[in-house]
């Protein structure tokens, strides 16, 4: 779990980038008052997704401008295909936290 600050830090239709421990870069974004968190990192080429521009439930790459949901992660406008990595947001005494790392799935 990481914690990312308080949710007052970051007002609606605004995200913040955070280091993990382990040096990824994830955003948390205040979408209408509900938080989503991501990679940075967008799923075309290396770019970073906080120099984009967080519209309603979409991020938009500043790059070549692809688009992701930030809360599914899909991909919705090309050239980005690949969905982002999410992460489950909760809430504790009004800080935010991160599950990250995303707990492996039980193998069969
Ligand atoms: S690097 Fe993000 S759309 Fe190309």
């Amino acid at each position: 779990m990481i914690n990312a600050g308080s949710i007052n830090q970051i007002k609606p239709g605004k995200m913040q980038r955070i280091e993990a421990p382990d040096g990824k870069r994830l955003l948390v974004c205040n979408v209408a008052g509900h938080f989503y968190a991501i990679d940075d990192m967008c799923t075309h080429e290396d770019a970073s997704l906080y120099l984009g521009c967080l519209k309603g439930e979409e991020i938009q790459c500043s790059l070549h401008g692809g688009r992701f949901n930030v809360k599914t992660g899909a991909a919705t406008v090309e050239p980005a295909e690949l969905p982002l990595q999410t992460y489950v947001v909760s809430l504790h005494d009004e800080q935010l936290m991160i599950a990250y790392p995303v707990p492996e799935q039980p193998q069969n």
